[in-house]
């Protein structure tokens, strides 16, 4: 893809799913990684293995989003890998699945805040900052859902996040245009990863969700890492604020009746 390789990238939440699927594609253009972890040191060691044996030059880092404080030292660490960074993917993210009123607290609605938006928040102006430091130009993409566009129940926390999410990449495209920044937004529909394994590979399940996606099927960990890779890379030079659904069609289609 065009003007990727050699590009210094960190993807947060690198560690399985969708962001694996990202570092791998990533490595394949020839991307320098730094990749983020959590709490899976497993699936980090499987993702740096993968990566590594593509060639590229990769380093692992982990920081737990829900503690705010520590972002700032994270992004410090993750810049200085490769003395700088071209790109950032906020990946990282979770999917949490409650109605509002078994979290009348609001301690899940919270928690999905603080990893989901106020993370790529603190760590998209810290990428800011540093690139305009540096003079130099960067892209961020953002990891959102179809769910920011339409939804359904058990997911006031994830949908808010995920709205506030394109809400806010679209005030940063704008504010930051100026200085070379790029800020998109990745929508994808439903993708099988380790998480949701079993209850998608169920042959039932399956069929009711490839029955309501017009192209008939889940998408994969590898298209969403092309997506991103071409958001990221010079063919979307001019392109900032905009968010690129890929999800088969899926909410394209209204809920209407079927004749
Ligand atoms: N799969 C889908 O169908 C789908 C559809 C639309 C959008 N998405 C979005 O895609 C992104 C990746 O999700 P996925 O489906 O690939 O699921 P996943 O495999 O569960 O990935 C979630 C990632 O988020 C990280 N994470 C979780 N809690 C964290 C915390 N407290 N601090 C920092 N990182 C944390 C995890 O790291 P550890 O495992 O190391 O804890 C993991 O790498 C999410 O933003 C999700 O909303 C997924």
């Amino acid at each position: 893809m065009k003007g990727l390789k050699g590009k210094r990238v960190l993807i947060t939440g690198a560690s399985s799913g969708i962001g694996a699927g990202m570092a791998r594609v990533l490595a394949r253009e020839g991307c320098r990684l730094v990749l983020h972890v959590n709490a899976n040191q497993e699936g980090i060691e499987k993702t740096l293995k993968e990566v590594t044996a593509l060639g590229t030059d990769a380093a692992v880092l982990s920081c737990d989003f829900r503690q705010p404080e520590t972002l700032p030292t994270f992004f410090e660490q993750a810049w200085q890998v490769f003395d700088g960074l071209d790109g950032l993917v906020n990946n990282a993210g979770v999917v949490s699945k409650t109605t509002a009123l078994k979290d009348a607290d609001g301690i899940q609605f919270m928690e999905t805040m603080a990893v989901n938006l106020h993370a790529p928040y603190l760590l998209s102006t810290a990428f800011a900052q540093a690139c305009i430091s540096a003079k130099q130009a960067g892209a961020i993409v953002n990891n959102s859902s179809i769910h920011a566009q339409a939804t359904c129940e058990w997911f006031s926390a994830y949908a808010a996040s995920k709205a506030g999410l394109d809400a806010m990449s679209k005030v940063q495209a704008v504010e930051w245009g100026q200085h070379g920044i790029r800020v998109n937004v990745l929508a994808p529909g439903v993708v099988p990863v380790e998480r949701t394994e079993q209850i998608l590979s169920n042959p039932k399940m399956a069929q009711k969700w490839h029955d309501k996606i017009p192209v008939g099927r889940y998408g994969t960990t590898e298209e969403m890492g092309e997506a991103t890779a071409y958001l990221l890379s010079d063919a979307t030079a001019w392109m900032t604020g905009s968010v690129l659904t890929l999800d088969g069609g899926l909410i394209a289609r209204g809920n209407y009746p079927s004749r």
